[in-house]
């Protein structure tokens, strides 16, 4: 296995490894390794059906079933499929998911370690991918903050709410998923994480907010909270940050939710046609307590 960084704050590709086969425990170190100091990973040219996608991210930890699991694998529900593509005038997947800045997940009480994306369809223009997911380095901008901030935000926690993105997605960017139902708001109340994380792979403090899912700084007014929460949301995207990952058929897309956040671009057409299988994989292994 062959890692090869990018010239970005973040980002990696590994080469010489085929998902399909199981996974040999140094391997297995190797990408955790990797997932921690360079938070997205590719791995170019798989082939992989959606049981071998399903057992390579089991590797890592828990997979979950989206509470609005609105499109799956058949066969495997912990399978999503995000796609615009149609069958007999039916799309086939969710095809807005993930659309502006988040981190998947941060609204769970056990949050996500990582998201495992297949690339099956790919949509190009002139020669260029479409639909490319841009991230951003939480260890970067964390180290960014000035001290003064640091400090007062020390120890305090933030509170995420899933119905915050989706609503979001309805009522700005025109999504036609249906509300969340009683049941599923239920199924994923709001919960609280600390604003500073320290990563579990690394070592080392991650700013853990994200516009798509926080809500609020628990221990400050509801002014001073709204206050730094927009300039935290404006300090993590700067460009000096981010990556954006340009896909190609075959790539496995592997990112690491907690030292990252993350933004499907939009700019394909209903005709460009896209279509990923994604796993979802919780981080009980570094966070036991919170089952
Ligand atoms: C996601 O947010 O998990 C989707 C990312 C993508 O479709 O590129």
């Amino acid at each position: 296995m062959r890692i090869e960084p990018k010239d970005a704050s973040l980002g990696a590709t590994i080469y010489g490894i085929d998902l399909s086969m199981p996974l040999s425990a140094d391997n297995y170190k190797a990408i955790e390794q990797a997932l921690g100091r360079y938070g997205v990973i590719s791995f170019p040219e798989q082939e992989l059906t959606a049981g071998q996608l399903r057992d390579f991210s089991e590797n890592f930890g828990k997979l979950e079933v989206n509470v609005a699991n609105l499109f799956h694998d058949e066969q495997y529900p912990e399978v999503m499929i995000l796609s615009n593509m149609k069958e007999n005038g039916k799309p086939i997947g969710l095809s807005d998911a993930g659309q502006d800045w988040h981190t998947d997940m941060s609204y769970s009480k056990t949050i996500a370690f990582s998201n495992v994306l297949y690339g099956i369809r790919i949509p190009f223009r002139d020669g260029k991918s479409l639909g490319n997911t841009a991230f951003c380095n939480m260890h970067a901008a964390y180290d960014g903050l000035t001290e003064e901030l640091k400090e007062e935000l020390d120890g305090m926690t933030i509170t995420h709410d899933f119905n915050k993105f989706w609503d979001m997605m309805r009522r700005e960017k025109g999504s036609t998923r249906p509300p969340l139902t009683e049941e599923q708001r239920k199924r994923k109340p709001p919960v609280s994480h600390p604003v500073f994380l320290t990563h579990p792979i690394t070592g080392r403090k991650v700013l853990y907010a994200n516009p798509g899912y926080s809500m609020r700084i628990n221990e400050l007014s509801e002014a001073r909270s709204d206050e730094v929460l927009q300039f935290l949301f404006e300090h993590q995207v700067q460009e000096k940050y981010c990556y954006r990952h340009q896909w190609a058929q075959g790539d496995v897309l592997m990112w690491d939710n907690m030292g990252t956040i993350h933004n499907a671009v939009a700019d394909y057409g209903p005709d460009e046609h896209r279509l990923i299988k994604r796993c979802q994989v919780m981080a009980d292994k570094y966070f036991p307590e919170q089952y």
